[in-house]
């Protein structure tokens, strides 16, 4: 399974990177307003500098809803580097877009994927990918991991070649679920990744260790 971060976060791709296990980025437009980035040049930089930080696939979410203007920042989006991936979201416009961007030879991450048959729209336009929210479904009382597990399985059956992009992952656990159900990647935050080092056994067999070393020195 391929690790995404999910952040625009610069210093934490370059930690993300530096654990050298990072696959990708993910952005979207509140991963970038929070990091102070507004307007079109200040926008372009950031991607360009995202793509100087890591080796892989770096989604960049297009801010039109509509079909033309989609199509028109996603080819000015791919044409800024080859690891660019256009994210549209997962409406009519965006399907269309993602039929329209596939034929040009742009990857694409359909996002916002929050049903089977968004997904089913998504791989039959010819998507790269599909970003299925696991955490927003569970904030609503409903199994995102069950939803990546249909997906999966669908995807599976019909030979789709579509990557399932497990998005909105909150913890550990959400990871672990993933890698169970077969998800092709999962983009998450930085501490989610982290927190699959942590284990209290690990930190006291190591604190014995460092104690037991002292007596050879
Ligand atoms: O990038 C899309 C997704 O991962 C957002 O996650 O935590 O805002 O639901 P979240």
């Amino acid at each position: 399974m391929k690790f995404f971060v999910d952040t625009a976060n610069l210093a934490q791709i370059k930690d993300a990177q530096a654990l050298g296990v990072l696959d990708g980025v993910t952005t979207n437009p509140s991963l970038m307003a929070k990091e102070g980035i507004k307007g079109h040049d200040a926008i372009i930089k950031h991607y360009m500098d995202i793509c100087d930080i890591v080796d892989g696939d770096v989604s960049a979410e297009v801010l039109s809803t509509e079909y033309e203007g989609m199509i028109k920042e996603g080819e000015e989006l791919a044409a800024l580097h080859k690891q660019i991936v256009v994210k549209v979201p997962a409406t009519k416009a965006g399907i269309k877009a993602v039929k329209y961007l596939t034929a040009k030879k742009i990857k694409t991450n359909c996002t916002l994927v929050f049903s089977a048959g968004q997904a089913l729209l998504a791989a039959k336009a010819g998507a790269t990918y599909v970003s299925p929210f696991i955490g927003r479904l569970d904030d609503n009382s409903v199994d995102g991991i069950a939803l990546i597990e249909q997906i999966v399985d669908m995807f599976n059956y019909y030979d789709f070649e579509t990557q399932v992009l497990a998005a909105s992952i909150r913890h550990t656990m959400h990871i672990i679920q993933c890698v169970e159900v077969g998800a092709d990647v999962a983009t998450c935050p930085l501490s989610a990744i982290e927190g699959l080092l942590k284990h209290p056994l690990t930190d006291i067999g190591l604190a014995q260790f460092v104690k037991d070393s002292q007596r050879m020195a």
